[in-house]
């Protein structure tokens, strides 16, 4: 039995694969973070709402002590990464959350694991 973080998990990869994770393997605790942004579809896992393996929390992957937090207090064991600005033209007008999600972020769930 797995404890997963999966960040992103109401976007366009992370809603499929929370969705087939649950359905694969139901003995896994699937905890999903996602700062719901503009990408983010919190409908897409409606489907698990009553499910006692699978919890939402609203969140950003750049508060480091936060994600720490959420890592000990759910005992997580693996990270499914994928937050991340993905509208490559929205870069352009504003590239700052790009290096912060997709830079910053990153690094903070790698640091927070340690
Ligand atoms: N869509 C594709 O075809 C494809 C193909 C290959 C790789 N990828 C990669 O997979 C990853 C996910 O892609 P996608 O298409 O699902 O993206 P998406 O834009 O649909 O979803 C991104 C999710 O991340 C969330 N998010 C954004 N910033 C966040 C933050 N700071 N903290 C927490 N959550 C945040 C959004 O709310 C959204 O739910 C990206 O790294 C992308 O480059 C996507």
């Amino acid at each position: 039995m797995a404890n997963l973080l999966v960040t992103g998990g109401t976007g366009f990869i992370g809603a499929n694969f929370v969705q087939y994770w649950a359905r694969q393997y139901p003995q896994d605790r699937l905890v999903v973070l996602d700062a719901l942004t503009y990408a983010g579809n919190l409908a897409s896992l409606q489907s698990l709402s009553g499910n006692d393996q699978y919890r939402f929390v609203k969140g950003d992957i750049v508060d480091r002590d936060a994600i720490e937090a959420l890592l000990r207090e759910e005992k997580i064991d693996t990270i499914v990464h994928f937050a991340a600005e993905s509208h490559v033209d929205r870069s352009i007008s504003g590239p700052a959350t790009f290096i912060d999600t997709n830079i910053v972020g990153t690094h903070s769930l790698y640091t927070g694991r340690s």
